[in-house]
């Protein structure tokens, strides 16, 4: 830490030291201020899952666990990096917010209302170490969670929860299709569908490597936001749970000539005549409406970094119809020539016509409702 230049900023409750850089990814020990929101709901899910034990394992600055141990009630945090100076910096930050603290070679410990623990390991070896002790477990990784996912699940507690980070969009949208097959073992899709399902099989892989555990989940909150995606889920024990959780897999079938989309739970795909075949992806529900209420009246109450940005998420979220996948309104009038019209005006139509319509926080110019393409291609027609 001796030549590096630091300079303090406050997040949430937080104060933390970070090293003086250009751009983020010049910086010695990683700090982005965007994913601060990542941080809030995150804090927020903590807050309402009320864990005794969690862990961030990747922690850079330890803004993330600090913000855990200040802004929840959990009792034991442990923080991890495996670069020597994010664990220099993490005891550093330690120190500012919760005084002086004991430090071996690669342990630094807090004792006082609520223990913390400095790790600089590789987050894989301290996960195996720690099997299932932690109620919480957060992968927050550079890129793809998958290097690390099998440990997280052998470190967190068989009724635990765990927040997952993923912020390789470009294998899970379709820019690199094959680097998507060798990370997730599914097809991904490019264009307008492929943000969802992107986060579609970030969970579907989580499903299949949970499952062999007699585990299961259910997701608490999946979204996708500033290029990366996120994941809540809540462990669930035993096989039946694991079966019912592999049973919400399948694939999306899709044709681009038209813009129609089909989505079937199975685990084999099979052909469709024009359809071409994305997955094996997650088709279960990307929320549980309960926990995002309580998200919801937390965030009210409490100070948060970005507090009206997850106000107006969460909302959105609240409202948002839990179905696979929707209709894009530009994509769909791009190939019927037709003129775009309000979304607003788009919903309404087909709620009066007795079906479910939503935006969708995952596109903004996308529309959810269980209408069949048909009529939605209908609607969009008698609005010209
Ligand atoms: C994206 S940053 C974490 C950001 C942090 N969670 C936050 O919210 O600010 C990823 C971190 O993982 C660390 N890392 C990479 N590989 C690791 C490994 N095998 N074990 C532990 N830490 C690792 C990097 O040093 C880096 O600090």
């Amino acid at each position: 830490m001796q030549n590096i230049e630091l300079v303090e900023v406050r997040e949430g409750k937080a104060k933390i030291l970070i090293p003086k850089a250009e751009r983020i990814y010049d910086s010695p020990v990683f700090y982005n201020p965007i994913m601060a929101f990542n941080r809030d709901l995150s804090v927020l899910a903590l807050r309402v899952l009320k864990p005794k034990t969690a862990l961030d394992s990747l922690s850079a600055t330890g803004v993330r666990g600090i913000r855990y141990a200040l802004e929840s009630d959990v009792d034991e945090v442990w923080l991890n990096d495996i670069n020597p100076l994010a664990f220099e910096l993490i005891i550093k930050n330690l120190e500012l917010n919760f005084g002086k603290i004991k430090v071996n070679e690669k342990l630094a410990k807090f004792e006082n209302e609520k223990t913390l623990i400095a790790t600089n390991k590789d987050a894989n070896l301290l996960m195996d170490e720690k099997f299932r002790y932690f109620e919480f477990v957060d992968l927050d990784p550079f890129g793809s969670p998958m290097p690390f996912l099998d440990s997280a699940l052998r470190s967190v507690k068989r009724h635990g929860s765990l927040g997952i980070t993923a912020t390789d969009t470009g294998p899970l949208c379709g820019a690199y299709p094959n680097a998507c097959i060798r990370k997730y073992n599914a097809y991904p899709v490019r264009g307008e569908l492929c943000h969802e399902s992107g986060l579609r099989i970030l969970i579907g892989a989580i499903a299949k490597y949970i499952a062999k555990y007699d585990l299961g989940f259910d997701v608490l909150l999946a979204y996708y936001k500033d290029h990366y995606f996120r994941v809540f889920l809540k462990v669930k024990d035993g096989a039946k749970k694991g079966d019912e959780t592999l049973s919400n897999v399948g694939y999306l079938y899709f044709d681009n000539k038209t813009g129609k989309f089909e989505v079937e739970k199975s685990i084999f795909p099979d052909k469709r005549e024009n359809m071409k075949i994305f997955g094996p992806m997650w088709l279960g529900p990307l929320k549980a409406q309960e926990f995002i209420e309580n998200l919801y009246n937390k965030a009210q109450k409490v100070e948060l970094a970005q507090k009206r940005k997850v106000l107006e998420f969460l909302e959105m979220i609240k409202n948002e119809l839990d179905l696979p996948f929707f209709y894009d309104v530009h994509g769909i009038a791009r190939r019927y020539r037709l003129q775009v019209r309000k979304l607003s005006t788009i919903i309404e139509i087909l709620q009066d016509k007795g079906y479910k319509a939503s935006r969708t926080h995952i596109s903004p110019t996308a529309i959810k409702s269980d209408a069949p393409f048909d009529v939605f291609l209908e609607t969009l027609k008698e609005l010209q």
